[in-house]
This record gives C-alpha cells, sequence and structure tokens, in this order.
C-alpha cells in the first residue's frame, strides 16, 4: 500500500515496543518512562471535579486561562523576563507536540537541527516530519559530556536550530556551565533558534539545580522553552506539555499548535492549574523520593553486574552489560534487551535506540526508574538471576 516517503525515514519506536513485550511475558518494565505510582491526589480530584463541571469543550487554543496564568507566573521567575501568559505561552499535548510545533514552526524542508545524541527517540521524527535534516552530535560514554568542538563542527549553512534536552534523557546529564557556555557559542555565532526539552526539570539530583537556558542572556531572544507535566506530576498519560518563547517565536508556534491538535484537554489542564499551585514542599518530597530510587536502582545494577554511573537528573540510567552474562556473546543490545525481557523478566531498552550514528550504544541498555520501591527491588531479584542462567 502507499504510504509517504516521510513514513519511511524512522522506525516505529522500540520502547514502545518492549513496552508491549513486557505485558506479553509478564515482565517488570522498566523500559518505558512512566511511573507505577499515583499522581497527587488533589490533582487527580480536580480533574475528577473539573470533568463532573463544566469543564468538557474545547478550552482556548493558547492553553486554559488559569493554567497559563500558572506557567507566565513560574516561568517570569525560571526565565528572569515579563512571561505574558496571552503572548508568551502555549499549553499543547505533551513536549512531544511542543518539540513538535517548534520544528514546524522554524524549520523549512532541508533545514538542518542539531541534536545530541544519545537523544530521547521522538525528536529525529519530528525533525523528518517537518522535512528537515536531523544532524547527531554524539555524548560519548561513560561520562557523556558535550564537546564544543564536535558541536561546533557539526554546523553547516544549512542549520537552523539545535534541540538541547537537560537533565537528559538516557544519559541522566544535567549539563554544566561549560557545556552550556559552548551551546551559547554556537547559537549566537550561527544565529541559531534554541528549542529546549526540560520536561526533567524538577527530577534533579545531589542538590542539582535546573537553570533554564533561555534565562541566560544571549539565549533569551532564540529560544524556545519547552516543558511539560508528565514527569513531574506523574501523569504521562494526560498529556500536557508547553511551550514558553518570546513573542515573535510564539506566534510561529501557536497556529501549528492550533491546527494540530486545536487545544489539549481541557479539564486536565484546569486540574493542571491546581498542580502549579502545590507547594515547594511537593517538589522536594519529589526529589526525596527520585533520590531514593535511584540509589535503590544503582544497588540493583551493581549487584547485578552492570556498569553504571549514577544519573545527575531524570530517572534513567545507561548500564553496561558487556560484563555480565549472556546467552550468545553475538547478540546486539536490542537482542540482550528482548532476552532480559521476556527470559529474565525484566524489560529494559537497547542503547542503539538512542542513537542515529552508527557504532554508538552496543553493550549497554536503558532502564527507567519512576516505579515504587518495591518494584525495583522485585527487578533486582530478578536480575541476580542472570549470572546463574
Ligand atoms: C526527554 C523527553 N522529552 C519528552 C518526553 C515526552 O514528554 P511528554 O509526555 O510531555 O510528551 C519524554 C518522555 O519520556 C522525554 O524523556
Amino acid at each position: 500500500m502507499y504510504a509517504a516517503t516521510r513514513t519511511t525515514q524512522f522506525r516505529e519506536s522500540q520502547i514502545r515496543d518492549m513496552t508491549r513485550l513486557a505485558m506479553a511475558h509478564n515482565a517488570i518494565n522498566l523500559s518505558q518512562g512512566f511511573p507505577d505510582f499515583d499522581p497527587p491526589q488533589a490533582i487527580v480530584d480536580a480533574a475528577v471535579d473539573a470533568i463532573r463541571g463544566r469543564d468538557n469543550q474545547y478550552t482556548v487554543t493558547w492553553g486554559y486561562p488559569a493554567l497559563r496564568n500558572a506557567l507566565a507566573k513560574r516561568y517570569t521567575t525560571a526565565l528572569g523576563w515579563d512571561v505574558d501568559p496571552n503572548v508568551h505561552v502555549t499549553v499543547v499535548c505533551g513536549v512531544t507536540e511542543g518539540i513538535t510545533a517548534a520544528m514546524l514552526a522554524f524549520l523549512n524542508p532541508g533545514d538542518e537541527i542539531i541534536i545530541l545524541e544519545p537523544a530521547h527517540e521522538n525528536f529525529r521524527p519530528a525533525a523528518v516530519l517537518a522535512g528537515a535534516v536531523p544532524v547527531a552530535v554524539p555524548l560519548e560514554a561513560p561520562n557523556y559530556r558535550l564537546d564544543p568542538q564536535r558541536l561546533a563542527a557539526a554546523v553547516t549553512p544549512r542549520t537552523r536550530a539545535l534541540l538541547f534536552n537537560t537533565p537528559h534523557n538516557p544519559t541522566g546529564r544535567v549539563f554544566d556551565d561549560e557545556e552550556i557556555a559552548a551551546v551559547i557559542d554556537v547559537v549566537t555565532q550561527n544565529d541559531l533558534i534554541l528549542i529546549t526539552d526540560e520536561i526533567y526539570d524538577r527530577i534533579l539530583y545531589d542538590g542539582r539545580v535546573h537553570v533554564s537556558p533561555g534565562r541566560l542572556d544571549p539565549l533569551r531572544e532564540r529560544t524556545v522553552t519547552v516543558g511539560g507535566l508528565s514527569k513531574s506530576f506523574a501523569i504521562t498519560g494526560w498529556r500536557l506539555g508547553y511551550v514558553v518563547a518570546p513573542a515573535q517565536l510564539s506566534a510561529a508556534i501557536r497556529p501549528i499548535h492550533d491546527y494540530m491538535t486545536i487545544c489539549a484537554p481541557t479539564p486536565l489542564q484546569a486540574a493542571a492549574a491546581v498542580a502549579m499551585e502545590l507547594p515547594e514542599s511537593y517538589y522536594d518530597q519529589v526529589q526525596t523520593e527520585y533520590a531514593q530510587r535511584r540509589d535503590v536502582m544503582m544497588g540493583v545494577l551493581e549487584e547485578a553486574g552492570f556498569v553504571a554511573s549514577p544519573p545527575e537528573g531524570a530517572y534513567y540510567v545507561l548500564a553496561d552489560y558487556t560484563n555480565i552474562y549472556a546467552p550468545q556473546a553475538s547478540w546486539d543490545c536490542e537482542r540482550f534487551a528482548r532476552w532480559l525481557t521476556t527470559d529474565v523478566g525484566v524489560a529494559a531498552v537497547g542503547g542503539t535506540n538512542f542513537y542515529s550514528l552508527p557504532g554508538y550504544g552496543e553493550g549497554i541498555v536503558r532502564f527507567a526508574f519512576p516505579k515504587r520501591l518495591a518494584t525495583l527491588q522485585a527487578a533486582g531479584e530478578r536480575l541476580k538471576q542472570i549470572s546463574g542462567k
């Protein structure tokens, strides 16, 4: 059957595939990044109230007014400029839509966008949907630091934008000042637009703080800040994200969002406005609980013989499995991840899934740990058995 060429330029998500495999084999699913615990009760109640009340129709395309107001307030502080809910904020259906809308808004067919790899798997397809060319810059294991020279070398006359995700999935990196300075240089020297993905801005370890790149003077006028509620509030299924951008950039994104989805779900936006009112202690609690999960996960991996560095932010860990048993030495990481799922009972994702660049990501799997401690411990019991297999 006929299908447009763009559908052949990316393959089906391996992560969602692993989730289906995990379900079929009753495996503990540490492949896809979603929590197995509930969101705060107050926001669940607020969503139910909104549905029982009168918030069941389309809302304003740019976002439910109370949510946009709350986001404007938060981002006036985070970005250090006067964010106007009527001009600069657009609520979208998840960061996924925000990134796609931004690419459609700023990339012409044939334009290039730089994406650091390993990368969240939705970035490349979003560029392809815009007819653009994703250009990968590798972050090298085991430290996954951004190399300024490699970044600068990726720029061509067709480069129009850089996508920058921090805290980073899947490496767990929180990019430091030196790396951000490299981003500033490449973006300002080449007149690029910076599209950020800050979905993990509230999941940080060891006292790290998140600084939105759009706050930094040289980046202010050229940064599209994309964030979301999926992770901070354990509501990945609600599909809520937002884009905050200076007026001209915002004006380009808004009609794209309008014609893609009209608006994000109204009653869930109403509940999200309630979520935004949660006190700072809520986020402290989130961080404390994630620190516990991370520590349990690291212990589990060490005990099973994986080699991994603790993430600095987000909720993933890339683990080298080359020292531990695999039934076939010739297996690539995808095959190993499938075996982990079907035979060991713990689903993970092969490292190559996060690179388009050949030769990267082998010998590594990614575990996602937004899970109850009991789930992680149960995964640990299963992973411990590997050496006996
Ligand atoms: C870096 C990154 N960006 C975006 C997303 C998806 O975000 P959303 O649920 O808001 O579409 C994820 C989900 O795992 C992610 O890891």
